[in-house]
């Protein structure tokens, strides 16, 4: 499966519908959107209002990457605020299953995100309960970072885990992204890629997503 995802870190701000139009237009599948705390990572973005925003705007599946110290107290709010997959953070989250069936409870799809530094095998023994395993190609907090190619070693050990226990779970990679290493990034085993920079600086944005999804 290959999706891609852009990331509105890296819109315009005082052109959100714009942007969200692009989105819609092109060929992207969902819109990855970026909740920042100042206190799990160095930077703050936005929240529940702008959430709103880009539901009316879009019918495109929202994918919430929730970069917040702990996310239990949130993640129903964010399912219930439109968005179809709430991913938290692994080493922000006392109690992942608790989450999880949150979510769930609420209809959204389960996510859990890893940053450079943890192994992925930390998440296998609830790996079975996720929808999707988000792996931080980048220190998470800020667009613009370069890809650090360790993440595809765990990568490829998801795809086998994810494989051999004929989990449902799609893998995605966060940070760093563009047309020049999606091929290798898509090989490794990944399903969905998140591209902020990359598409949203590109002179022909529409045209930067599908060259990441044919890469
Ligand atoms: C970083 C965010 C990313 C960011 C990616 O903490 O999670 O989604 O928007 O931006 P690029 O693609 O520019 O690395
Ligand atoms: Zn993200």
């Amino acid at each position: 499966m290959r999706i891609v995802a852009p990331s509105i870190l890296s819109a315009d701000f005082g052109n959100l519908e714009r942007d969200i139009k692009m989105i819609d237009r092109s060929a992207a599948e969902w819109v990855h959107i970026d909740v920042m705390d100042g206190v799990f990572v160095p930077n703050i973005s936005f929240g529940f209002p702008i959430l709103k925003y880009v539901r009316k705007a879009t019918e495109k599946p929202l994918d919430v990457h929730l970069m917040i110290v702990e996310p239990e107290r949130y993640v129903k709010r964010f399912a219930e605020a439109g968005a179809n997959y709430v991913t938290f953070h692994h080493e922000a989250c006392a109690d992942p299953r608790a989450a999880i069936a949150e979510i769930k409870a609420v209809g959204a799809k389960a996510g859990a995100s890893i940053k450079p530094a943890t192994q992925v095998e930390e998440i296998f023994d609830y790996l079975g309960e996720l929808d999707m395993v988000l792996v931080m190609s980048v220190e998470p907090g800020f667009g613009g970072q370069s890809f650090m190619p360790h993440s595809l070693d765990k990568v490829r050990a998801l795809r086998k885990e994810i494989d051999e226990k004929g989990y449902n779970c799609l893998i995605e990679i966060d940070g760093g992204i563009s047309a020049k290493n999606a091929r290798e990034v898509f090989d490794a085993g990944v399903d969905v890629i998140v591209a902020g920079s990359s598409v949203f600086n590109a002179e022909d944005q529409e045209q930067a997503i599908t060259d990441i999804l044919n890469a």
